[in-house]
């Protein structure tokens, strides 16, 4: 049991944010999550925020909570996201600043408020959710690709500011996994999308905490600056 750590995961309310937040509370973290909507995990050490990551001032309150309730905060994951398939001459400008707003700034807002706490402990684990949308350069993906791509970015330079406190800061590359995000997309998509990875299969969601509890891990202190592809990509 994990007794008196915190960990702070965004994007909670479904997918695999509301898996993360029930894994880790029932490892025996403290579990704060957030998310436009309530979560239906009721356990005792978890602790939800209705809260936009786009938000700055609402972000920020998450923090004082934190600071205030436990005094420090061992690891941050990134989960929160959008998705929207579309051509490029298709796509409204709208649609582009909403899927870079949670994907990145939302991102960017909760790692820099984290690494102003986990600086002054001298430790922290970040992970920022990505996609082999990055890698394999998808079709219809022009813009969530280009998002994730900012995010793997963000998370190597990130990656090197922090080094110097312990906080490790790196990235995973997820192939597709059943939740609402890809529920709209056409089955021929998605079976080939599947085609083009080495292990031709969903991810799991067992697969993404096996990951996670790898790079939060202690012993993974010399782990930092990668971005980890699932399925071979
Ligand atoms: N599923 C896949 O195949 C796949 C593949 C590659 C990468 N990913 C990445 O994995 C992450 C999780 O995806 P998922 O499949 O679990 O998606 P999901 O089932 O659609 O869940 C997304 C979560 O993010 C939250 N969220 C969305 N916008 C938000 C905002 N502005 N502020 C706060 N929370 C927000 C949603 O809650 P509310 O709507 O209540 O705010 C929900 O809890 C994303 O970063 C996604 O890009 C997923």
């Amino acid at each position: 049991m994990e007794l008196n750590k915190t960990i702070l995961i965004t994007g909670t309310s479904k997918g695999i944010g509301r898996y993360l937040s029930e894994y880790y509370a029932g490892k025996g973290f403290n579990v704060i999550g957030c998310s436009r909507s309530k979560s239906d995990l009721t356990v005792e050490n978890y602790h939800h925020f209705l809260t936009d990551v786009t938000d700055e001032t609402k972000v920020k309150e998450i923090f004082t909570f934190i600071r205030k309730k436990f005094s420090r905060l061992d690891v941050l994951i990134n989960n929160a996201g959008i998705a929207s398939m579309n051509h490029v001459m298709l796509t409204p400008i709208k649609s582009v600043e909403k899927i870079f707003s949670v994907n990145f700034t939302g991102m960017f807002l909760f790692c820099r408020e984290a690494s102003k706490i986990m600086s002054k402990q001298k430790f922290g684990r970040i992970i920022n959710l990505s996609s082999v949308a990055v890698k394999l350069d998808l079709e219809g993906e022009a813009v969530y690709a280009a998002s994730k791509s900012a995010v793997v970015s963000f998370t190597k330079v990130l990656s090197k500011e922090l080094s110097e406190f312990g906080i490790t800061v790196n990235s995973i590359g997820l192939t597709p996994v059943k939740t609402d995000l890809i529920k709209g997309v056409p089955e021929e998509k998605i079976n080939s999308l599947l085609d083009k990875l080495t292990l031709k299969k969903f991810t799991e969601l067992r697969d993404i905490s096996n990951l996670t509890d790898f790079l939060i891990g202690e012993e993974s202190s010399f782990i930092t600056g990668q971005n980890i592809n699932f399925g071979g990509v």
